[in-house]
């Protein structure tokens, strides 16, 4: 079954990236809805490494405060709620209940670089999944990826082990803070049909 043309536009072609919100407050209802429906969202072996630290508080901001750039300062401190969307290194923990087909978690144990770069893919593709989760339910998104990763880990992960990866604003969109939007390449460009 095809979505129906609003639900594309909602999703993609019409959504935009928010650099403002408006004063409608997002609930914590709202943020186990994001969840609930991104969490089906696939992920290797299911192993599911993303977390998520939600600041709804104007404190919980100002603690991340010092690790933004200059140009998301403002506007993140603006915004209804901002996401760390972080990666927990020992993911594997959870595998012999997410993933019960057979036993994966020694395979990721005893190998750093491939727990690594397994939590780093499908972390970031986890986040993906809650831009467009929280855009089916009607919230617009800015994510972020300008800020110190170390200051960030170092305030809100003092033990290791979850780790920022990138940042999301999220609220109720208001369409004056948007920039000019940029196209986006052509399938030629950047595909191959072999
Ligand atoms: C992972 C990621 C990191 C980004 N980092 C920043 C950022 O640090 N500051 C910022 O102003 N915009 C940031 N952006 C916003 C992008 O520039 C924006 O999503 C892109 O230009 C597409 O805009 P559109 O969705 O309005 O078409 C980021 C976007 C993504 C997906």
């Amino acid at each position: 079954m095809t979505v129906d043309q609003a639900a594309q536009e909602q999703a993609f072609t019409h959504a935009r990236t928010f650099n403002k919100f408006t004063d409608r407050p997002v609930s914590d209802e709202t943020l186990h809805q994001i969840y609930d429906l991104m969490r089906w969202g696939p992920t290797s072996m299911n192993t599911q490494p993303a977390r998520y630290v939600f600041l709804r508080t104007h404190e919980s901001r100002l603690r991340l405060l010092p690790a933004l750039s200059p140009g998301n300062k403002d506007k993140t401190m603006a915004a209804p709620v901002t996401v760390i969307v972080a990666l927990d290194t020992r993911f594997y923990d959870q595998l012999p209940t997410q993933f019960p087909a057979y036993d994966a978690k020694p395979m990721f144990e005893g190998n750093a670089s491939l727990a690594e770069s397994t939590a780093f893919r499908n972390g970031t593709l986890q986040g993906a999944y809650l831009i467009i989760a929280a855009r089916m339910l009607g919230l617009d998104c800015g994510p972020m990826s300008g800020f110190d990763t170390d200051k960030v880990n170092a305030e809100f992960f003092p033990d290791g082990q979850w780790r920022a990866n990138f940042l999301v604003n999220l609220g109720y969109g208001d369409p004056a803070g948007n920039r000019s939007r940029g196209p986006r390449l052509p399938f030629d460009t950047v595909a191959q049909l072999l």
